[in-house]
């Protein structure tokens, strides 16, 4: 796995969205051979959403042949209530690229059919050849996409129900009232995101400190769900020093060294 640290958020969303550019280009995507990214919603990402916009804008790179699938979306909520996940991506990122809005995936939290919805999103990620770069955040008690503590690391596409802690976290985009935010998700398995062939998590601020110390120092387990990134080929997790605070000195040490010449 590699760890990027860098000194404060803004130069975590600047390296993150350097790298998706790069690997974008890198792959020169077409209409047929169409680059596929994994993308996340949720406040960490969305620094790095803004510096892709400025890129875009700068013609440095164009979603024009690029494909996304969302990692997860609350259940119960409409595209359109402010908080989903489909709102955040539209109003975040996808208005302001050219990405074709056939080309973006999306779960429908207003499904009546769970388990069609997501066996359907897993078919059309391995239609396409799998995804290139999936990128996520993670919460504080080490979940990815929605993937809560004790998840398989097995998992697929699913439902999942919401722990109370981060039903709390997130109840500050629900003006704080914790009975607004829906207590269950559809979300992206672990597996389905070790099957991309690259992982790219994001983490900042001091909030995210144990649950690093836990994917990178501590044992891969399902208490963790972050952990599992240790056992994918090409793992990266590219953060700022508050969020190294928990791990041993000589870990951010190595990590500081061994990648000071990286990109
Ligand atoms: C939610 C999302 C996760 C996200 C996490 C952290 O639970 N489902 O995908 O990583 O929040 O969010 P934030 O980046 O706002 O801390």
């Amino acid at each position: 796995m590699r760890v990027i640290i860098k000194d404060d958020k803004q130069a975590v969303a600047e390296w993150a969205a350097q790298y998706v550019a790069y690997k974008i280009n890198q792959f020169k995507p077409t209409a047929k051979r169409p680059f596929v990214l994994g993308l996340p919603t949720g406040s960490t990402p969305l620094g790095m959403y803004n510096e892709l916009i400025k890129m875009f804008r700068a013609g440095k790179v164009s979603f024009a042949n690029v494909v996304t699938f969302n990692m997860d979306e609350y259940i119960g909520l409409a595209p359109n209530h402010p908080q989903s996940y489909h709102y955040f991506m539209q109003e975040n990122f996808f208005k302001h690229i050219d990405i074709k809005p056939n080309n973006t995936h999306i779960l429908d939290g207003l499904t009546k059919n769970y388990a069609k919805e997501c066996a359907d999103f897993e078919f059309e990620m391995r239609r396409l050849g799998g995804v290139n770069l999936f990128i996520g955040g993670v919460g504080e008690d080490g979940h990815i996409a929605f993937n809560e503590p004790f998840s398989s690391l097995r998992s697929r596409t699913r439902v999942k129900t919401l722990t109370e802690s981060t039903i709390k976290a997130n109840s500050r985009f629900f003006g704080g009232d914790l009975k607004k935010v829906p207590t269950q998700a559809l979300t992206v398995g672990i597996q389905t995101i070790m099957d991309a062939q690259e992982v790219m998590i994001l983490a900042t601020g001091a909030n995210k400190a144990t649950a690093l110390k836990h994917g990178i120092e501590g044992a891969v387990s399902h208490v963790w769900t972050i952990s599992a990134l240790q056992e994918h080929p090409h793992g990266i997790i590219v953060c700022d020093k508050d969020a190294t605070q928990a791990l041993e000195s000589q870990t951010a040490a190595y990590f500081l060294e061994v990648e000071k010449n990286n990109f």
